[in-house]
């Protein structure tokens, strides 16, 4: 799907009339109200469908017009240019796709539910092996597709399965053996949207599993920015963690316009108000060009961009 959407207006109120009542829809939304980073112009359509039914005859209404469509999570992860995204953003945010069960050690999540939500739900019914979640703010659809970790662990080491969506809207189950998974990587989710997701937990009193995540929590608010951030920008080389790699070569604080590497940690990068997704993209770049001229290291960025700059 490449093609651009000419008219905004029209194709809105197409995807209105294919969708239940439920559905949120909003034109000219803008992006930095559904990032992390708070920066990014506005999409031409953002939709929150109620259910997969709903989701399914987008995926349908773009296919038939060529429009452009993104899943967004929790926007963690992402910088949207200030141009904002020309098509449809997608947010599977509703009630339906933010569900969380229990059955005996199973969790089944919706993609839309927030990570700490699910380690929270788990940590009240005595189940361990998803605490790791507790710090991370974004959805279980974005854990899955970039397979989320911290604390020494990583989403897929507790899925059982996935639900899945293809773009022509069909929807089934995978067992975790049928996706190939690396680290913050998952390559099956690039092409298929990911619906929710049952994890298997052990079951612990819960004033253990308490007790690991506080110490979680401790770790994080001791070494991890509060700013607004996208989280870890680069993800980590073989050799040496980023952040470190940093610090070592002195770059935290640099700074373009809003954008500023934490002091706190050098692989994250805050926004101090007022950043613009062009400062934030210019000081990844800048990043980038200092470690590899310094230390011939190639950074590989975590966070995805999308959208037309400004
Ligand atoms: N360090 C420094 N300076 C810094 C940052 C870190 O010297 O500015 C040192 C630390 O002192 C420590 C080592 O580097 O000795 C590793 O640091 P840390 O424990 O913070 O881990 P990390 O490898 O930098 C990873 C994940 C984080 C996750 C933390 C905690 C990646 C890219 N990052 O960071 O994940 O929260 O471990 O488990 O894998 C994310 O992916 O978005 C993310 C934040």
């Amino acid at each position: 799907m490449n093609a651009t959407l000419e008219n905004p207006a029209t194709f809105a109120d197409e995807l209105a009339a294919l969708v239940s009542p439920a559905a949120i829809l909003k034109r000219a939304e803008p992006m930095a109200k559904h990032t992390t980073l708070r920066v990014g112009g506005p999409a031409d359509v953002y939709i929150e469908p109620a259910n997969e039914k709903d989701l399914s005859a987008i995926l349908k209404g773009c296919r038939e017009r060529g429009v452009n469509f993104f899943i967004l999570g929790r926007g963690s992860n992402l910088v949207v240019r200030d141009g904002g995204f020309r098509g449809v953003v997608i947010c599977l945010a509703s009630p339906e796709f933010a569900r969380i069960e229990i059955d005996g050690t199973r969790i089944r999540a919706g993609a839309g539910a927030k990570q700490k939500s699910v380690a929270v739900e788990a940590k009240r019914n005595g189940l361990s092996g998803v605490e790791f979640l507790e710090g991370i703010p974004g959805s279980i659809g974005g854990a899955l597709r970039m397979n989320a970790g911290a604390m020494g662990s990583e989403t897929f080491n507790a899925v059982e399965s996935v639900r899945v969506m293809d773009y022509f809207g069909v929807a089934r189950e995978l067992k975790r053996s049928e996706m190939a998974v690396e680290y913050r990587c998952c390559a099956f989710l690039k092409s298929h949207i990911a619906l929710g997701a049952v994890f298997q937990c052990s079951p612990q009193p819960r004033e253990e599993i308490e007790k690991r995540m506080k110490i979680y929590n401790e770790k994080r608010w001791r070494s991890q920015p509060a700013a607004p951030s996208a989280g870890c920008l680069f993800k980590n080389p073989s050799t040496i963690g980023a952040g470190r790699l940093i610090d070592e070569l002195g770059l935290k604080n640099t700074k373009i316009g809003g954008a500023r590497i934490s002091q706190e940690h050098g692989n994250f990068l805050v926004n101090d108000g007022g950043a613009t997704a062009k400062d934030v993209l210019e000081l990844i770049e800048l990043l980038r060009a200092k470690v590899m001229a310094e230390r011939g290291v190639e950074l590989h960025s975590e966070v995805e961009v999308i959208g037309e700059p400004a």
